[in-house]
């Protein structure tokens, strides 16, 4: 049987990775086989994209980082997601298409319609099954992640261009409402597990 394709997304600091690790046990208690990746990476040539783009300052145009991004979800589509669904796992990824709307589209400023085309280049048709949007104020995220150590290229962006990526998030999931479930991560950790616990049930 194919197995579920879930993606985690929100601003930085909103607690995908947190998250992520609890639902992955979760599921691996519910018997379901799981592979936990996330983008941008997930491969080799991914894993480089993500050093590049994360932590380079290359002054990159940002469509170029969007062709770049897409780029390299083709290749971890290829390699790693439908061939893992395929084999029945569960697959979990941290951050996958709509954080490119988010962040390259909102954030830096590439149009949607185009971000709008090359997703449906690339996905030729599949989407997640379930996106969990892991919702939190900037400065919220903000606290959050400073707790980790080096703040990457994006980490060190200013409030109001948090203020655009949160608001895309939120506008992908009312467009995207069927596939796309809000959390408000600004509550404890029990109360948001409770409500994973929820959702997911209905997924299991
Ligand atoms: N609901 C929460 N309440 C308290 N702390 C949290 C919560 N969610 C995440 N954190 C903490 O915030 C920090 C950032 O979380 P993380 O999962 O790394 O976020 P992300 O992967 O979305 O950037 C971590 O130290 C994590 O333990
Ligand atoms: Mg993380």
């Amino acid at each position: 049987m194919r197995g579920r394709f879930i993606t985690l997304e929100g601003i930085d600091g909103a607690g995908k990775s947190t998250h992520l690790r609890w639902i992955a046990r979760f599921l691996m208690d519910h018997g379901r086989k799981v592979m936990v990746t996330r983008e941008p990476g997930g491969t080799a040539v991914g894993e480089k994209l993500r050093g590049l783009v994360l932590r380079g300052n290359h002054g990159l145009n940002p469509e170029t980082e969007t062709l770049l991004m897409f780029a390299a979800r083709r290749e971890h589509l290829d390699k790693v997601i439908i061939p893992a669904l395929a084999r029945g796992h569960w697959v979990l990824c941290d951050r996958f298409t709509d954080a490119t709307y988010a962040y390259q589209g909102a954030g830096s400023g590439t149009d949607w319609k185009k971000i709008g085309l090359l997703e449906r280049w690339v996905h030729d048709g599949l989407q997640p099954d379930l996106t969990i949007l892991l919702d939190v104020s900037p400065a919220v995220g903000r606290q959050r992640a400073r707790r980790r150590q080096q703040p990457d290229r994006f980490e060190r962006e200013k409030g109001a261009y948090y203020r655009r990526v949160r608001n895309a998030y939120l506008r992908r999931a009312r467009a995207n409402s069927r596939r796309v479930r809000v959390i408000d991560a600004g509550r404890s950790l029990p109360e948001i597990h409770k409500e994973l616990e929820e959702i997911l049930l209905t997924y299991c």
